[in-house]
C-alpha cells in the first residue's frame, strides 16, 4: 500500500467515524513561542484540549506534518545513521474534543489496524499506563488481546508520571495517560517488548500511541483536571508504510524511494543505498516544508535551523561529488511526491526553489575551502591517532566558512572523530562578547560614558522637570560645556525621552532652563540603559552639572504611539488573514508610519488587505484599554505573549495587552486602542524572497490620507462632470468615446489623404512616358501614407512616386514604383535618394519601399531633385 493510499485511508477510515478532517496546520507554531516547530499533530488543538478555544466540531482527524530539529526534540544528528530518525515526518492522528474517550479511542485503532490496513492482530503488542485498569480492560475483554501481551509501564523514570506511558506535550500543558501499539518484526531482528532490557532493539516498533488527556500540568507541577476528557493519538506516517510495505527502514518506502532516485540522480550516484541520498531525501522535505511555512535560512531562532538543515544536505551532495547547487532540483521531485496531499507545497513550488537555490550558491562559495580545512586537520588527527577535533578550529569553520558545528560533528562522525564541542562554546561565547563590547561602542557612537545609568520616565510621563546633566559630549569627545550653536549629545540621569530601539524611533524635543535652551532632533542609547539626547545648543552654554527640564515633544511621540500601537493589531490581523506562519522580520516605527515586514510567500490581495484594515479598525472602534504588566520572561511567554523570535529579552519583560493582541514589548504606546483614530494600509510589496512588506498609517496622518484621496476624486469628478459615486462609470464612458473618436478620425484621415491623393494627380510630370511625382503629404501617418501611393499607382498606371510626411523632426518617407518603370527606377533606391539628404536611410521592394530620416528642414530640397534623378534612370 503507497503512503498516500496510507495516508487517505486513515483520514477516510476517522471521517467514517464522524470526524472532520482538518488540514495539517503551519510547521511554525501559532502563538506558542515556547515550541520551535510544530512536533505532533495535537499542538494545533491545544487550546481546544484546554477549553480555552472551541471548533465547530469535537472529533478532528489529521495529517500533520511535523519537524524535529532544533530545540528540544532534536533528530537532526542522527538522520543517515538510523532506519527510524527523519527530521521532517508526518503524524497521523484523531482527536476527540470531550466526545470519546478510551474506549471508542481504542476500538478505533484496533479496527483500522486490522480491518482496514490488514495488519495480523498476533503481530500487535500493546502497553498501557500502570495505573490504567480502564484502558487494560478494553483491550483484554473487549478487543481480547491476549493478557501476555498488554504490558503496563509505570513511573519508570523516576518522578511521578514520568513514563513512556504518560504522555504530555511539554513541562506545562494538556496530558494523560497514554496506551501504545507495538508491531513485531520478527524474531529474526535483534530486541524484545516495551518494558524488557532489550526494549531499545528495533523487533518491537511503536506505531500508534493514544493519549487518553485528562490533566493540564501548571509551572509547578501541579496536575487539574481538563474541563472534558479528550483524545490525541499519533501515528507516524513514515513507520507505518515501512510495517504496511514489508520492509525495515523507513527509506525503503515508496515515498522515500522517490526521492532518493531523484538525490541520485542530482547527484550522479549509482549506488542507491547511499547513505548520503538518505540524508538529501530526508532534508529536502523539512526544507521545503519550512520555506512554505514561511522559514527563511537566516542566523537565529528557526532561520538558523533551516540554515543548518540546508547545508547539511549541500555537504553530503559535495560528499557525492556536486561543486554546484543541485538540492532546489529536487523540490520538482517532492511536489510530484506529495502536492497532491500538501497543495500549499505545490502553490509555493517556484519560492521554494529559489530560496533553496540562493542558500546553495551562497554556500557553494565557501564550502571548498571549509572543506579542505578540514580534510587536512582530519589527516593531520589521523596521522596522530587522535579522536577529537579542536573546538576552536570547529569554530573558525563556523565563523569564517559557515559551517554549522552539527555539519562539522557530521564530517567527523563519519571517521570516528568527536569535536570538543565545550571548547567551540567557549569560542562561541567569546565572539559574543567581543562583538557586544564592540556592538556597545558602536551604539555609542564612539561615546566613553561609564558614569550612572539613566532612569526613564517616559511610560509615564512627558515631562521631567529637574534633570541633571551628567555628561556631554561634542565630536564625540566629552566636554564640560558646550556653546551655543554646538551639536552635542547630552547624557541625563533622569529623562522622559524614548531611545530608538524595537523598531521604535527616538523622541525628540527641548531640554531647557532660564539661561540655556537645547534642542533634541533624536534620541539614541549610549549604553543599553543610558539615554543619548541628539541635538543644538540653541540659547546660552549648556554644562555637565545644569538642571534642566526635559520635556518631549509630545505630538511627535503620539504619533509614533498610534503607529506602533497600531502594529500590534496589525501583526495578529495579518496572522489571521494570511496564517500563523506570518512572522515578524522586522519593523520600524515612527510619527509618520509603521513599517512591517513579515515572513509571507505571495503578494497580499487587495481583498486580504482591506481584511486586514477592517479587523484593527473594529478593535480601534472597540476602545479597549492597553494593559502593561511586568514579568518575568517565562511567565510571559506562557501567557501567550507573542514573542519575536531573534529578539533578546530580559529576564523581566513588559507585557502589553492591547485589544485581541498580546506582545512582549518595551514601546510607547496608546491608552486605548480607540487613540489611534484611523488605521489604512498605503503599501504593500516583497522586498526578498519570502518577505513582504506592509506600510500603514494612523490617526491624523490617516485622516490627511483619506481627505487627500478625496480631494482628488472631487477634483477628477469636477473635471469628467459627474458624481464621485459615478467616477468609474464616467471614466470608461469617457474611454469609450475616446476609442470611437480615434476610428472616426482614421476614417477621416484616410478619406483626406484620398482626397489629397487626387489632387495631387495633377502635381505628376511625364518625363519620358513615366509619371514622376515627389510631394508632401501634411499630417498622414505611415499607414496613410502608403494608402495613397498605392491610389496613386492605380491613377497613374506608370508612374514613380515618393511622398514624405513630417511630425516634429521626424520625417516618413514612402516610395512607390509601378512595374514597368520599376525596371528601370527601384523603389528603394528612389526612397533613398530622398532619405540620405534628410539624415535617413531605408529600403524595401523595388515597388515599395519605406524610410525615415531626422531633417525635415531638408525635404523641400530633396523633393525638388527628384525629377532630375528620375530622368537619370530613364
Ligand atoms: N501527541 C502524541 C504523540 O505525539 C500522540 O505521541
Amino acid at each position: 500500500m503507497k503512503a498516500a493510499d496510507i495516508r487517505e485511508k486513515f483520514l477516510k477510515f476517522f471521517e467514517s467515524k464522524g470526524h472532520t478532517i482538518v488540514r495539517s496546520s503551519s510547521l511554525v507554531p501559532g502563538n506558542d513561542p515556547t515550541l520551535l516547530f510544530v512536533n505532533s499533530g495535537m499542538v494545533q488543538f491545544k487550546d481546544v484540549f484546554l477549553g480555552t478555544e472551541s471548533r465547530p466540531y469535537s472529533r478532528a482527524t489529521t495529517s500533520q506534518r511535523s519537524v524535529r530539529a532544533g530545540g528540544k526534540h532534536n533528530d537532526l544528528e542522527n538522520v543517515g545513521y538510523t532506519a527510524r530518525h527523519h527530521t521532517f515526518f508526518e503524524m497521523l492522528g484523531n482527536f476527540s474534543f470531550g466526545d470519546y474517550f478510551k474506549r471508542d479511542a481504542i476500538h478505533y485503532c484496533w479496527e483500522l489496524l486490522t480491518k482496514v490496513y490488514g495488519l495480523p492482530a498476533d503481530k500487535l503488542t500493546v502497553t498501557v499506563y500502570q495505573e490504567d485498569d480502564e484502558a487494560f480492560a478494553i483491550w483484554e475483554n473487549e478487543i481480547g488481546v491476549p493478557k501476555d501481551r498488554i504490558i503496563r509501564i509505570g513511573d519508570n523514570k523516576g518522578a511521578r508520571y514520568a513514563s513512556d506511558n504518560f504522555w504530555t506535550m511539554g513541562d506545562t500543558g494538556p496530558c494523560g495517560p497514554c496506551s501504545e501499539v507495538f508491531y513485531d518484526h520478527g524474531p529474526e531482528i535483534w530486541g524484545g517488548p516495551p518494558g524488557s532490557p532489550e526494549e531499545d532493539g528495533d523487533r518491537f516498533i511503536e506505531i500508534w500511541n493514544l493519549v487518553f488527556m485528562q490533566f493540564n500540568r501548571d509551572v509547578q507541577g501541579n496536575m487539574t483536571k481538563l474541563p472534558k476528557q479528550s483524545v490525541d493519538t499519533g501515528m507516524g506516517l513514515e513507520r507505518l508504510a515501512a510495517v504496511l510495505q514489508h520492509v525495515h527502514s523507513n527509506y525503503e518506502i515508496d515515498l522515500f524511494q522517490t526521492l532518493i532516485k531523484a538525490a541520485a540522480r542530482e547527484t550522479d550516484t549509482p549506488d542507491l543505498t547511499n547513505n548520503s541520498l538518505k540524508v538529501i531525501a530526508d532534508h529536502i522535505r523539512a526544507c521545503s516544508f519550512l520555506i512554505v511555512d514561511g522559514v527563511i535560512p537566516g542566523n537565529e531562532g528557526r532561520g538558523y535551523v533551516l540554515r543548518r538543515i540546508v547545508r547539511r544536505a549541500i555537504r553530503h551532495g559535495y560528499k557525492l561529488g556536486r561543486k554546484g547547487a543541485f538540492f532546489h532540483k529536487l523540490v520538482a521531485d517532492l511536489v510530484e511526491e506529495m502536492g497532491a496531499a500538501y497543495p500549499e507545497l505545490k502553490d509555493a513550488q517556484t519560492r521554494v526553489t529559489d530560496v533553496l537555490r540562493q542558500e546553495e550558491e551562497r554556500f557553494f562559495e565557501t564550502i571548498e575551502h571549509g572543506m579542505s580545512m578540514l580534510e587536512t586537520e582530519l589527516a593531520t588527527l589521523d596521522a596522530k591517532g587522535s579522536k577529537q577535533l579542536d573546538g576552536e578550529l570547529a569554530f573558525k569553520l563556523h565563523d569564517t566558512f559557515g559551517f554549522p558545528l552539527d555539519l562539522t560533528a557530521d564530517v567527523c562522525r563519519e571517521r570516528g572523530i568527536t569535536v570538543d564541542e565545550a571548547a567551540f562554546d567557549e569560542a562561541m561565547a567569546r565572539q559574543r562578547e567581543q562583538a557586544r563590547s564592540a556592538g556597545k561602542f558602536k551604539s555609542a557612537q564612539g561615546l566613553d560614558y561609564a558614569g550612572t545609568k539613566t532612569t526613564f520616565h517616559g511610560y509615564e510621563n512627558e515631562i521631567f522637570d529637574d534633570a541633571k546633566v551628567v555628561a556631554l559630549y561634542v565630536d564625540g569627545a566629552p566636554v564640560k560645556e558646550a556653546q551655543v550653536g554646538q551639536q552635542a549629545v547630552v547624557v541625563l540621569d533622569h529623562t522622559p525621552f524614548y531611545a530608538e530601539s524595537g523598531g521604535q524611533a527616538g523622541d525628540q524635543g527641548v531640554l531647557a532652563n532660564a539661561a540655556v535652551r537645547f534642542a533634541v532632533a533624536d534620541t539614541l542609547k549610549v549604553q543599553s540603559d543610558v539615554v543619548g539626547h541628539h541635538g543644538t545648543i540653541e540659547q546660552g552654554t549648556l554644562k555637565v552639572g545644569d538642571v534642566v527640564k526635559a520635556e518631549i515633544d509630545t505630538v511627535r511621540r503620539l504619533r509614533t504611539a498610534r503607529n506602533h500601537s497600531a502594529t500590534h493589531l496589525m501583526h495578529k490581523a495579518l496572522r489571521e488573514v494570511l496564517g500563523s506562519h506570518v512572522q515578524q522580520k522586522g519593523s520600524l516605527v515612527d510619527p509618520d508610519k509603521t513599517r512591517f515586514d513579515f515572513a509571507h510567500n505571495a503578494p497580499m490581495t487587495d481583498e486580504q488587505i482591506r481584511r486586514v484594515e477592517e479587523i484593527v479598525n473594529t478593535e480601534v472602534l472597540a476602545n479597549a484599554p492597553g494593559i502593561v504588566r511586568v514579568m518575568a520572561y517565562d511567565e510571559a511567554v506562557k501567557g501567550g505573549a507573542m514573542a519575536l523570535f531573534g529578539e533578546k529579552y530580559g529576564d523581566e519583560v513588559r507585557v502589553l495587552d492591547l485589544g485581541f493582541s498580546r506582545e512582549l514589548c518595551g514601546g510607547t504606546h496608546v491608552h486605548r486602542t480607540g487613540d489611534i483614530g484611523l488605521f489604512k494600509i498605503v503599501m504593500e510589496g516583497g522586498v526578498a524572497a519570502g518577505i513582504r512588506r506592509v506600510e500603514a498609517i494612523t490617526g491624523d496622518n490617516a485622516v490627511r490620507f483619506v481627505q487627500e484621496l478625496d480631494a482628488r476624486i472631487n477634483a477628477a469628478s469636477a473635471v469628467l462632470k459627474a458624481q464621485p459615486s459615478e467616477l468609474t462609470q464616467r471614466i470608461t464612458q469617457v474611454q469609450e468615446h475616446v476609442k470611437a473618436l480615434e476610428k472616426e478620425l482614421g476614417a477621416l484621415k484616410s478619406k483626406l489623404a484620398s482626397n489629397q491623393g487626387d489632387e495631387l494627380v495633377s502635381q505628376a510630370v511625364e518625363i519620358g512616358g513615366v509619371f514622376v511625382l515627389a510631394a508632401q503629404l501634411p499630417g498622414a501617418d505611415s499607414k496613410t501614407l502608403r494608402e495613397t501611393v498605392d491610389k496613386l499607382k492605380d491613377k497613374l498606371k506608370n508612374a514613380a512616386i515618393v511622398l514624405a510626411a513630417v511630425d516634429g523632426n521626424k520625417v516618413s518617407l514612402i516610395a512607390g514604383v509601378t512595374a514597368e518603370a520599376s525596371k528601370k527606377v527601384k523603389a528603394g533606391d528612389l526612397v533613398n535618394f530622398v532619405a540620405q539628404q534628410v539624415g535617413g536611410k531605408g529600403g524595401g521592394r523595388p515597388d515599395m519601399a519605406q524610410a525615415g530620416g531626422t531633417e525635415p528642414e531638408n525635404l523641400a530640397s530633396a523633393l525638388a531633385g527628384v525629377n532630375d534623378w528620375v530622368k537619370g534612370k530613364l
